[in-house]
């Protein structure tokens, strides 16, 4: 995708290490388990062009992970860098993941906002997200690969 001289296109695994310094540099995200480069390679591969960086003349402006298990989608990380943002980078990351995941046949995806993120939670507001009511996010390490 293509407006106001930004451009949408896959993240690849090549966009590893400026995608971890735009997410160590803002607010709201936070690196995770998961998140080493050779989980993020095999999410990537298992969820092909979902994914995706923004770009203005080669430098990133903004990076999101996007994925569905067959259900339901899930976005992840969705960060525009300062100097970019209220340009509609992150408007048209979303729009990206959406259509992604559409296209896959997903109907509903799921995005987690941490409890202290009040200006990420507006954003997702004001772009058609709404609150899980009646639902708390529950979470337990299963080992992943290890013995
Ligand atoms: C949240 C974030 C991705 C927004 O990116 P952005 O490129 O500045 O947002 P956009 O320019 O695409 O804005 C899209 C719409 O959301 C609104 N919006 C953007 N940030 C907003 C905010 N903090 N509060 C309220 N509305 C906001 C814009 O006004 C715009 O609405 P409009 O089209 O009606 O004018 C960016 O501020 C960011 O990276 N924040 C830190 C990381 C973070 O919190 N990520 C979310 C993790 S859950």
């Amino acid at each position: 995708m293509e407006r106001n001289g930004i451009t949408t296109r896959e993240f690849l695994i090549g966009d590893y290490d400026r995608a971890v310094v735009l997410w160590n540099d803002v607010e709201g995200v936070e690196i995770c388990e998961g998140d080493s480069r050779e989980e993020i390679r095999a999410y990537l591969e298992r969820n092909p062009g979902l994914s995706r960086v923004a770009e203005e003349n080669e430098t990133i402006a903004g990076a999101v992970l996007c994925g569905h298990d067959g259900r339901r989608g899930f976005l992840y990380h969705l960060a525009v860098a300062p100097a970019f943002r209220g340009r509609g980078v992150g408007q048209l990351l979303l729009e990206d993941c959406v259509q992604g995941l559409s296209a896959a046949g997903i109907k509903r995806a799921i995005i987690l906002v941490a409890d202290d993120n009040s200006l990420g939670r507006e954003f997702w507001l004001r772009n058609g997200w709404e609150d899980i009511t009646g639902a708390l996010p529950m979470a337990r390490d299963v080992g992943g690969g290890t013995t």
